[in-house]
């Protein structure tokens, strides 16, 4: 290991957010569970305190089980590590399960480590690749074309300067962008310098192409659906949410599985009530409270969402059903300018 990393890794621990409301909604813990997005191992050491009896960890950032090692042997065959992606879930666990927790986004550990590559706060190279391994966020600034580049930073990050960023990223990459905060200060010179208080002009651009480099929404809705074929009929998933982007997906994906979807047109014909595959456990998002937010600012836009699994079977649902941002089909293909 690397003590400087470490070092860093030391300075920035990850306080886990929403778990105090999340443990409450879920109460009582008891099976077997699944923790998606392992991070720091916060919530599956806080579903084992309060009653699992075992807890399968799944991360896809290698890094994140390699730095359990030191505790993760404490709890036995009561902790199982897997490296992957949450959207396999049904396959990592290889029998149902009594619950799940996803935690989305990014790790304060690995925002905070500047190697990796998801901060413009320090500088560090252009990766933002929670896996280690494929496209980095270098690889598509300096080989998207310009049309693409835009759509990324439009449909995954909101970002209404869109077509000039991108604009500006494809003059500039002549001499390729490389570091996190040469893409800062390209993307900071094409908006108006923020007000006090507001975030950093970069915020939207780096959340949009992290979004990209790691597939987060077809992550999810694959995850979502994985969760659904692995539960028990009573099995509880619990998803926290970090933008409303994502928060949208789920709150949809909820209200569908629950046969609750309000109609747009309220003069259209009711819909069908299709079995429910899903009962709702919190009807409105859970936010953190006064006390969490004095203990980490980070959790201000956490949104926490529950609910429980029917016995009606699984249905395989695509991402337009549940209005996932993703990119114009002519857009996905990579190309030079
Ligand atoms: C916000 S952190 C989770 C923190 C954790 N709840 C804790 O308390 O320590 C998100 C973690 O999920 C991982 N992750 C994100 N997307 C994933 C995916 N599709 N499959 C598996 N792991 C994922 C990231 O690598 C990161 O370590």
């Amino acid at each position: 290991m690397d003590p400087i990393r470490d070092q860093n890794i030391g300075r920035s621990p990850h306080i886990p957010v929403l778990l105090r409301p999340l443990l409450a909604a879920v109460a009582p813990v008891r099976g077997l569970w699944l923790d998606g997005t392992f991070g720091a191992g916060g919530y599956t050491k806080g579903l084992l305190e309060a009653g699992a009896d075992c807890v399968i960890g799944v991360d896809r950032d290698p890094l994140a089980l390699e730095l359990a090692a030191p505790w993760a042997g404490a709890y036995g065959d009561k902790l199982r590590l897997v490296a992957g992606n949450f959207s396999d879930m049904d396959r990592h666990a290889g029998e149902l399960l009594d619950g799940v927790v996803l935690d989305l986004g990014v790790s304060s550990m690995q925002i905070d480590q500047a190697e990796r590559g998801f901060s413009f706060q320090k500088d560090g190279p252009l990766d933002m690749r929670m896996s280690q391994s494929g496209e980095s966020a270098a690889d598509i600034v300096n080989t998207a074309t310009e049309q693409r580049l835009a759509d990324i930073l439009y449909h995954f990050g909101e970002e209404r300067a869109s077509r000039r960023i991108a604009h500006a990223i494809v003059e500039q990459r002549a001499e390729p962008i490389v570091t996190t905060l040469r893409l800062a200060e390209i993307v900071a010179k094409c908006l108006p310098r923020p007000k006090p208080g507001q975030s950093h002009p970069a915020t939207r651009s780096f959340q949009a192409l992290r979004i990209a480099v790691n597939e987060e929404f077809s992550q999810l809705v694959q995850g979502l659906l994985a969760a659904e074929r692995a539960l028990k009929p009573g099995g509880l998933l619990a998803v926290v949410t970090f933008h409303s982007l994502e928060d949208r997906v789920v709150k949809r994906f909820f209200q569908q599985a629950a046969g609750e979807e309000p109609n747009a047109n309220r003069y259209a014909p009711v819909k069908e009530n299709t079995t429910a595959r899903f009962d709702l456990v919190t009807r409105k998002a859970i936010g953190p409270d006064d006390l969490e937010l004095e203990e980490n600012t980070r959790a201000r836009s956490a949104k926490l969402r529950v609910a429980r699994r029917t016995a009606a079977p699984a249905k395989d649902i695509d991402g337009a059903a549940l209005h996932a941002p993703d990119l114009p089909k002519a857009s996905n293909k990579k190309g030079h300018r």
